[in-house]
């Protein structure tokens, strides 16, 4: 009985709230039911008029005093909160230490986890940077959550009140800078045209500590200067990128830098001059420098130096340790491929000990499912962290998910990875639960939700990531994806002329003896290129961890393993089938949640749950039967019956581009 009336209580409490679109993220929403006093300091910094707007608006509790101070080694972002029953006090040593201290407040009473002592925050890296991979033309390259938000057509007359909700967000997680364009980058958005568009947006970010940064086409010179060279070592190139950068900081004081991908995938730099990466990067960091800028020149490259792919961006960056200028950040993706399901940290963390580091992950799940698979991603990220120690890198970015749908994200659970990025760019050392929790608390009222319904919410959460490896790529397999979209499976993908390392064979290398990529001191030897006690663990097929089993061995398919005194190939088959009855076990836990939410919301996670439950079971029918052609062994007997054959899904060609996820309606007529 208690339970009905709860339940009816609580849609009583989602209806008046009005319908849930997921527009309003995570963010306070409902401006406080009385204005409780704020007293702010004078200032003309327009962060602290933020920070004091925001608690005016959203703080109901105590009164609140917010104080500068400089000296109180709380440094350009950090802030200390002081609570007592009778007022709290917030001090920082600027206007975005405040900013982000009234942030903190607004998260801790929407969770209800206000402090009752003194909280010290400082974020751990200086740079905490979306990268958006939106092209001018309004399409998002790996994007699946609709057009870019960015209006170029628009700016730099009309401001859409995306822009400020945007910076809002950032904000609100720690996030203080964007780089709007793609990688692979239009020199036009260096045209005066576009700087003034770009200009009009840093603007809008900079009250909420956001600089902006752009991707830069190495090319530029040519492209838009009329130039016959980019070559870096020539006088007038340097000079053409000078002269660029003094126009960006006359129109932008406080404008980021750049962030160059260099002959990478058909992108022009200073290798096509026969000159290294660090002549490019340093050409532009020295046109930045009397500007503070920077230069975050990516390391993901892979031109055949060797015959692994995975050693190829160590090969070409670690001898370039210590010649890069100090104004240029080596951007590293944190595997050593291409943001696989899961990968091994890349080893170039830690190789250039000269130089300074960052590292980048896919907020967008280009390789996880799109926006149709839940898969939160903090636990992976603490994985990298756990390996690669949070001190020796100097950054982080984040490749954004976020486009013009009406969540942001397209997946309603896609916001959490946004939200995750942030918290973990702030604090690497929060826990993933913590995140899980505080989103769903604030973004879906789970705190007054049945503690068992809460619980089963967030345990969808931190399995998801684990559930989509097994299901797609478990035991260190990788870049099994249909070629394109690298949306479904494909390991058995042919295209004739693509580059090899562009398919899975490359990389599953499965024979009549076994499965995985040889990258031993017998095979590739990649493994030299982590530090030596991780070296030899990896080395060794019996030390080797059993998620990067088949990343480092071609292991036999009889083989035992220790660590599932099972064979290998019953160990792979188990594995695909934990993560597919995870999806099932997601299914059952957000149907335990439906009464206690907006129906449309729902109803759109059910429907998105139920594509990922199909697609579970379509990797698992064919991965497993694709390898079993080599294994020639039966699948154990409890794992589930293939439902396809391994005919028809080769037979299936989603038709989408890179651009989309694919509908449900559109998975449900080609299986
Ligand atoms: C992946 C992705 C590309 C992207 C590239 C990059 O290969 O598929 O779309 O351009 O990474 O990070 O530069």
């Amino acid at each position: 009985m208690i339970r009905y009336i709860y339940v009816i209580v609580s849609v009583c409490v989602a209806l008046c709230a009005g319908a849930y679109d997921g527009a309003g993220l995570w963010l306070p929403g409902a401006p406080a039911a009385f204005s409780a006093q704020i007293d702010g300091p004078k200032s003309k910094d327009a962060s602290v008029g933020v920070a004091c707007d925001e608690l005016r608006r959203y703080w109901s509790g105590v009164p609140v005093k917010l104080v500068i101070k400089r000296d109180a080694g709380l440094g350009d972002e950090g802030f200390r909160i002081e609570p007592s029953d009778r007022r709290i006090v917030l001090t920082a040593g600027g206007g975005r230490g405040l900013l982000y201290g009234a942030y903190y407040l607004l998260r801790k009473q929407k969770a209800g986890t206000l402090p009752d002592s003194t909280v010290t925050e400082h974020p751990r890296y200086r740079m905490r940077v979306l990268n958006h991979w939106d092209n001018l033309d309004g399409t998002v390259e790996r994007g699946y959550a609709g057009k870019s938000i960015w209006n170029w057509d628009e700016l730099p007359d009309v401001e859409s009140p995306r822009y400020r909700e945007y910076a809002r967000a950032n904000a609100s997680v720690g996030i203080n800078g964007t780089v709007l364009n793609n990688v692979n980058a239009s020199s036009k958005i260096l045209s005066d045209d576009y700087l003034v568009k770009v200009a009009r947006l840093a603007d809008i970010f900079r009250p909420y500590g956001i600089k902006v940064y752009l991707s830069a086409n190495f090319a530029a010179p040519m492209q838009l200067g009329g130039m016959a060279t980019a070559d870096p070592l020539n006088p007038d190139v340097a000079e053409w990128w000078k002269k660029k950068a003094a126009d960006i900081y006359r129109l932008i004081p406080d404008f980021g830098g750049f962030l160059v991908k260099a002959n990478s995938e058909g992108q022009p730099g200073p290798c096509d001059f026969g000159r290294t990466h660090a002549d490019g990067a340093n050409m532009l960091a020295s046109a930045l420098a009397p500007h503070g800028g920077v230069v975050m020149w990516r390391a993901f490259v892979y031109s055949p130096s060797d015959p692994d792919r995975a050693k190829q961006a160590y090969a070409e960056f670690k001898p370039l340790d210590g010649k890069f200028a100090p104004n240029v950040i080596v951007q590293i993706k944190n595997g050593p491929v291409d943001f696989q399901p899961r990968e091994p940290y890349s080893p170039l963390f830690g190789a250039m000990p000269s130089s300074r580091q960052m590292v980048e992950f896919q907020v967008t799940q280009e390789y996880l499912g799109h926006s149709n698979h839940i898969a939160f991603l903090a636990p992976m990220w603490k994985e990298f962290f756990s390996y690669v120690k949070p001190g020796s890198i100097d950054a982080v970015a984040g490749v954004a998910n976020i486009g013009d749908s009406s969540n942001w994200t397209g997946h309603p659970f896609a916001q959490a990875n946004w939200y995750a990025f942030g918290r973990l760019a702030w604090d690497p050392d929060e826990e993933s639960s913590v995140i899980a929790g505080e989103w769903l608390d604030m973004t879906l009222n789970a705190a007054s939700m049945p503690a068992e319904v809460r619980t089963g919410l967030m345990d969808m959460m931190l399995d998801s990531h684990e559930a989509v490896v097994d299901y797609m790529m478990p035991m260190g397999l990788h870049h099994l994806f249909a070629f394109g979209h690298h949306y479904g499976p494909e390991p058995w993908c042919e295209v004739a002329g693509a580059r090899p390392d562009w398919l899975p064979k490359y990389y599953h290398k499965a024979d009549s003896l076994g499965l995985g990529f040889d990258r031993t001191l017998g095979g590739s030897r990649a493994v030299e290129q982590y530090v030596d006690s991780l070296s030899a663990m990896l080395n060794d097929v019996d030390s080797c961890p059993e998620k990067f089993l088949l990343w480092f061995h071609h292991v036999p398919w009889d083989k035992v393993l220790p660590s599932s005194d099972d064979t290998m190939w019953n160990t792979l088959c188990h594995h695909y089938e934990g993560g597919f009855k995870a999806v099932k076990t997601f299914q059952r836990q957000w149907d335990a949640a439906a009464p206690y939410m907006d129906g449309a919301l729902y109803a759109d996670v059910r429907r998105r749950l139920m594509a990922q439950a199909r697609d579970a079971r379509w990797w698992k029918d064919a991965c497993l039967l694709y390898f079993q052609q080599y294994s020639k062994m039966l699948l154990p007997a409890d794992v589930t019956a293939p439902e396809h054959t391994l005919e028809s899904m080769m037979d299936i060609n989603l038709d989408i581009t890179n651009y989309e996820s694919p509908s449900v309606e559109l998975l449900d007529a080609v299986r």
